[in-house]
């Protein structure tokens, strides 16, 4: 039976990745951090599994108080979120104790876009994810990583100004008809569970998908989701939403004023699409449609929230 170590075991993807890692049989060591040490609420539902423990610990408590924690595991999945000091400092400690306790393989927190099609400094949150990939160049450890475009959790929600329910509108930069990759929480969990079980994604990139469509697909979908019409708002095209990014850099007081857009820029280029999707290697996954994820959960993202401000006026510049 296989043993995973899961940090970020609190977290809304890291909680799934534990229930489903259950399902498939493996033994589960969830890390938690002493304020979540009973595992806290999204653990509730398995947190009698017998063959899922508890081990309380935080990255940041250095890779010699980790080890105990790695001792009989082969594979280590962080799902931990947070910015340099997590995904690179935090993580490289994970990483060392895993090399120290002998295990194979760890998934890094990644379960974003393509990390590879551009270049240092496109996308801040990438490039914490490539350095902290560049660790594993002389472990013993190998890197497997799982990149899935955007969950649609996020892209539909605020953090990203494409859908707008106070004003009405469907938010696009460039021409719309480039496929984007959308895949959702749960359906990530899915696949780093099947991943994690699977020694022969070593050293890969592993890219799966819920559905690919472009944005203006997506908007159709929003449309017959919400029975009503969505206002497109075409923001300018890609060197717009360049020249857009760097403006906001320069006034930024924190980096998720522009990193959205970031992404999207990656998307709507293709530079950061996915590019040898292996869902065939994982049969027994099948993703939500973003048809099925809106008539769901997604519904909430047609819902005006309290202290909503309508966006239909942003951005000034373009
Ligand atoms: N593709 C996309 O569109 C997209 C969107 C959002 C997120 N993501 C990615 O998905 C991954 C998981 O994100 P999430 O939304 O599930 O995050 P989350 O819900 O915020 O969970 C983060 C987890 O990390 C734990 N953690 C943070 N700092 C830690 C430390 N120093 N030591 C140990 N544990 C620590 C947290 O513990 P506590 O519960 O104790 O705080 C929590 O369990 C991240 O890589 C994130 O970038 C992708």
């Amino acid at each position: 039976m296989t043993t995973v170590l899961v940090a970020g075991a609190t977290g809304s993807l890291g909680s799934l990745i534990v229930a489903r890692l259950l399902e498939r049989g493996a033994t589960v060591r969830a890390l938690v951090r002493p304020s979540n040490a009973d595992g806290g609420a999204r653990l509730r539902e398995v947190a009698a599994h017998p063959n899922l423990s508890l081990v309380v610990g935080d990255l940041t408590d250095g890779a010699g108080a980790l080890v105990p924690h790695l001792a009989g595991v082969d594979v280590v999945v962080s799902a931990v979120q947070g910015g340099p000091e997590v995904i690179i400092d935090g993580q490289l400690e994970l990483l060392r104790a895993a090399e120290a306790a002998g295990v194979h393989r760890m998934i890094p927190s990644d379960f974003s876009i393509n990390l590879w099609g551009y270049d240092y400094g496109v996308n801040i949150l990438s490039d914490l994810r490539r350095v902290f990939a560049a660790a594993f160049r002389n472990s013993a450890v190998a890197r497997t990583s799982v990149a899935v475009g955007a969950f649609p959790e996020f892209f539909l929600g605020p953090f990203h100004e494409v859908l707008d329910p106070a004003a009405g509108t469907f938010a696009v930069w460039g021409d719309g008809t480039r496929k984007i990759d959308i895949t959702t929480i749960p359906d990530t969990a899915a696949f780093t569970a099947a991943v994690a079980l699977d020694p022969a994604t070593a050293g890969r990139d592993i890219h799966v998908v819920g559905q690919q469509l472009t944005v203006l697909e997506l908007r159709n979908e929003v449309e017959a989701a919400s029975g009503h019409r969505w206002k497109l708002v075409r923001r300018g095209t890609l060197d717009d939403l360049q020249a857009e990014i760097v403006r906001r850099q320069f006034a930024a007081t924190s980096p998720f004023q522009y990193v959205a857009l970031q992404y999207q820029i990656g998307m709507y280029s293709g530079t950061a699409s996915l590019t040898d999707v292996r869902n065939a290697d994982y049969p027994d996954v099948t993703p939500t449609s973003v048809a099925q994820y809106l008539a769901g959960p997604g519904a909430s993202h047609f819902e005006i929230q309290a202290g909503a401000q309508s966006t239909e006026d942003w951005p000034a510049a373009v």
